[in-house]
């Protein structure tokens, strides 16, 4: 398969967020020592590449995700040496290391932006985005934070406003100015030198913002009970036509190494999304596409995206798909445990890169979080608009034993009440688990070229159905969809639906012969595998 395609193409990239992965320092939050403890598991799973959220020292006000150092590791996650182990350490077992880049903002502890702020005059004042009030008084435009109130902050000591387009302790990075670029660079230099494998970029949508800072639009479909941010579109905010130049830099830079690559958060509507492939080789490698996440969990909602989505994409643009996130509900809360099972499927079965989430193979849940152990400033700054994301990023279920084997004392944030039933440890001897299901699809899309760099063929479907071919010149595979709760028949027209079941969501029909028509129970989904007649 590498023969023809990268790494990042026929592999499967696996997001652990570190501080609930595993802990080993007995503190209650995930580190470094307990990535490396776990990549055996990794390896077991059949995964690609591990992505790690940020692990560069952060004050944690937005978890990490506001860095006061590019390149160290906060101590709370290990040291250099650990990072330099886990990253020889997955290398030996065949693993690629992304790590998360965040080049939207900084911390305010930075040292760049405490110089900023020091003075008017200061070498690094243009490092941030600095603004006099509007010619009434007040912030210089309209824009808001995503995490709740209005993006520009004061600063009380140099009588301007600087931007934020999340916390305040997130300010926003001049990325017009050459010095931050070159800066930023050289942090992907550092890592890349290390022998990191990829990044994964943070709301890079955001970097660059509108020359004349222009006041955002109204949105017409904006309700109460919105999250507050989308009072307005991000019109001048965000995806600015410069923005393609700057990742133009990141690009070539990647380039100047062997075999990396970069993936870019981005949440746009497909047509802007695929601008960011870029012109040939000028763009980012994977954009996130999120469609998963955001769609109605309709066969037919989604049978039209997969045809869109397939139709927009340049010649050279590599597809991939995603089911959750650190920012996002479970797949399992969101359609449902047993949906949770087709989910998977399709995830592992279109055309393009899947990434996982950590604990989606368990198939792990939302877990309700008691107000006293919110930590997510996104909850706390908007209660009870659901945007919390702590629900998300609870702990690593290993084993029955206390704290699910993740740490030796109560860990950061709650564990799931159902631990001790859905954990590692109990659903890797079950042959009919999720993640048994999961390792299947994953050793079945290992196994097969037409799965991992084959061909798309869409088959119009009906009800509840989802039906598409992966082909190439060897092998076909069918995979059927059933998408609700009531049981349905697939058939086809030409003799399509012919072969044996190589794998069923349910784990219990594998071997079985399919001559023309498929039933398929509520919930079910199968790949049928057409040579084998
Ligand atoms: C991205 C991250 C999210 C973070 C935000 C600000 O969306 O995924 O967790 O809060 O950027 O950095």
């Amino acid at each position: 398969m590498s023969e023809t395609h990268e790494w990042w193409q026929s592999g499967i990239i696996y997001q652990v967020y570190p501080r609930s992965f595993q802990d080993t320092s007995g503190d209650g939050v995930g580190d470094l020592r307990g990535v490396i403890r776990r990549l055996d598991y990794l390896q077991w799973l059949g995964v690609d590449a591990v992505w790690l959220s940020p692990i560069n020292p952060s004050p944690m006000a937005d978890f990490g995700y506001d860095i006061s150092d590019y390149c160290a590791i906060d101590p709370l996650f290990g040291t250099m040496e650990d990072f330099d182990e886990l990253l020889s350490q997955a290398h030996r077992r065949g693993l690629k290391v992304m790590l998360d880049f965040v080049p939207n903002h900084t911390s305010d502890q930075h040292p760049w932006f405490r110089e900023s702020r020091s003075s008017r005059t200061n070498p690094k004042r243009d490092w941030y985005i600095w603004r006099d009030p509007a010619p009434g008084g007040g912030p210089p435009n309209n824009w808001l934070s995503n995490f709740g109130g209005g993006a520009w902050e004061w600063d009380e000591a140099t009588d301007q406003y600087y931007l934020h387009a999340f916390l305040k302790e997130q300010p926003d990075l001049n990325w017009r100015n050459p010095e931050v670029q070159q800066a930023m660079l050289d942090v992907l230099r550092f890592w890349l030198d290390r022998g990191v494998d990829g990044f994964r970029i943070d709301v890079i949508w955001h970097i660059v913002k509108d020359e004349e800072f222009r006041d955002n639009p109204p949105n017409p479909e904006y309700e109460p009970g919105m999250p507050p941010h989308h009072q307005v579109l991000a019109t001048y905010s965000t995806d600015r036509p410069e923005v393609h130049d700057i990742i133009g830099l990141m690009r070539s830079v990647i380039d100047d190494y062997d075999e990396r690559m970069m993936v870019g958060e981005i949440y746009l509507p497909v047509e802007r999304l695929v601008t960011y492939y870029g012109a040939h080789g000028t763009g980012v490698h994977l954009p996130f596409n999120f469609q998963l996440i955001n769609l109605p969990w309709k066969a037919r909602a989604i049978e039209s995206a997969i045809e869109n989505y397939e139709a927009s994409l340049p010649p050279y643009g590599w597809p991939n798909w995603v089911l959750g996130n650190h920012d996002q509900p479970r797949i399992a809360s969101r359609v449902g445990a047993r949906q949770a099972r087709v989910a998977a499927m399709m995830l592992l079965t279109l055309r393009g890169t899947p990434t996982m989430y950590y604990g989606d193979e368990l198939g792990m849940q939302n877990v309700p979080i008691p107000p006293n152990r919110i930590h997510d400033p996104s909850e706390i700054n908007n209660p009870g608009l659901g945007m919390g994301r702590d629900p998300e990023r609870t702990p690593m279920q290993w084993s029955a034993e206390e704290h699910a084997g993740f740490s030796k004392r109560e860990p950061w944030l709650p564990l799931a009440k159902n631990y001790r039933e859905a954990n590692v440890a109990v659903q890797r001897d079950d042959p009919q688990s999720m993640l048994t299901l999961y390792r299947r699809l994953i050793d079945l899309r290992r196994s097969q070229p037409a799965l991992a760099i084959g061909d798309y063929h869409a088959i119009q479907g009906e009800g509840d159905i989802l039906a598409y071919l992966r082909t190439d010149e060897s092998s076909h595979f069918l995979v059927v969809l059933n998408l609700g709760s009531q049981e349905c028949e697939f058939r086809s027209d030409y003799p399509i639906a012919r072969g044996r079941i190589a794998v069923s969501t349910h784990l219990d029909r594998q071997g079985e012969n399919v001559t023309g028509s498929v039933r398929l129970r509520p919930d079910e989904g199968v790949v049928i595998d057409r040579a084998e007649v």
